[in-house]
């Protein structure tokens, strides 16, 4: 199904869009994402803002403007935030990201669902911060298989595949919603490796999913591998048909449309929308900031103002036919079956 093309690959959006409507319904559920922090301690081959890019200007963004969008988030009816960051592991970290848990459960009257996006913590960060109140947690195993793990990180503890997969298990066995997710259209990944990606998912049995096409940044080791990327319709493509795929494998957990699709096509995410999606993450990070969190080139909407950005975005969305889940925290239709059967 991932190398379909024409008719085929007709049919499968067709079946797709079929189980989305049946299983999920045509609800999309928007989730404001705050980039608060691009200081990170690692050192993944890939990513603009790891530890050694010295082009990267780092920033971590105030408790109040952070809290600020929260509550822009809420006054705008998206039910949910997730705090996304570089990862750090040192205490003063670990204590901010529960205080501000707590203050956001305040600020909202327990109103907005918090997912957390912050790397690999120990268990007892884990455990933490989902007692405040964190709810769901995305942490992408950027690929299933682990020889191209190896070519996309740095050999050394912190960047072990099996300590991810451990972190994946132990945030479900807190009671986390668990997302997770890859990058597609990398260099060395064959198709067969997204295959396998989407059975690793089915066998994590994880509840949420966000993938989006590798982007190259030139100031990162893998650019050098310019020369064997696919064409960045290609990558779209190939991005989209794993959404549909994966919709066809896991009919009822929450798919995102993420923001990489948008950063190679302006329509690539309402196209994952339309493959199977169903989750959409806004970014409110403040812009002068938002230009820092720069993981990857052509990151979208670095100096329109939020407001209008999200307003025009909702009544696009409406216009395709969705119907936006004002105030909901969305959870996956899996995560409620699987606790049923707990
Ligand atoms: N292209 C696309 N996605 C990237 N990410 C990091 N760097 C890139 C890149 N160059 C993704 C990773 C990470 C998420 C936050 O951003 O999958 O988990």
């Amino acid at each position: 199904m991932l190398c379909a093309t024409g008719d085929d690959e007709k049919s499968l959006f067709e079946k797709s869009q079929e189980i989305r409507a049946r299983e999920v319904g045509d609800k999309v559920y928007f989730r404001g994402l705050i980039e608060f922090s691009n200081v990170c301690s690692k050192d993944c081959f890939y990513c603009g803002i790891r530890k050694s890019n010295r082009n990267a200007i780092r920033y971590t963004l105030p408790d109040v403007e952070i809290l600020d969008a929260c509550r822009f988030a809420y006054e705008n009816r998206m039910g949910s935030v997730v705090l996304q960051s570089g990862e750090i592991s040192n205490t003063a970290f670990v204590n901010r990201v529960d205080r501000l848990i707590r203050a956001i459960k305040q600020l909202s009257n327990n109103g907005l669902g918090i997912t957390l996006s912050c790397g690999e913590q120990s268990a007892g960060t884990y455990r933490r911060w989902f007692e405040s109140g964190a709810h769901r947690y995305l942490l992408r195993i950027e690929t299933s298989n682990e020889s191209l793990y190896k070519k996309l990180h740095p050999c050394d503890d912190l960047h072990s595949y099996s300590h991810r997969i451990e972190a994946l298990n132990i945030l479900k066995k807190t009671g986390y919603q668990l997302g997770t997710g890859v990058m597609i259209g990398l260099p060395f990944q064959t198709v067969e490796d997204l295959a396998g990606d989407i059975l690793f998912f089915k066998n994590l049995d994880i509840d949420m999913c966000g993938m989006g096409p590798y982007v190259e940044h030139g100031d990162t080791p893998l650019a050098q591998y310019g020369n064997l990327l696919k064409t960045k319709e290609k990558r779209l493509a190939l991005a989209l048909k794993m959404i549909a795929v994966l919709r066809i494998v896991m009919p009822d957990i929450n798919i995102a449309a993420s923001t990489a699709l948008h950063s190679i096509d302006p329509f690539g995410r309402e196209k994952a929308l339309t493959a199977g999606a169903n989750v959409i993450m806004p970014n409110l990070t403040p812009s002068d900031q938002k230009k820092k969190y720069c993981l990857y080139e052509g990151k979208p909407h670095l100096d329109d103002d939020i407001q209008a950005v999200i307003n025009e975005m909702m009544k696009k969305i409406e216009s395709l036919g969705f119907e936006i889940g004002y105030n909901q925290w969305g959870d996956s239709k899996h995560a409620k079956k699987r606790a049923a059967h707990h």
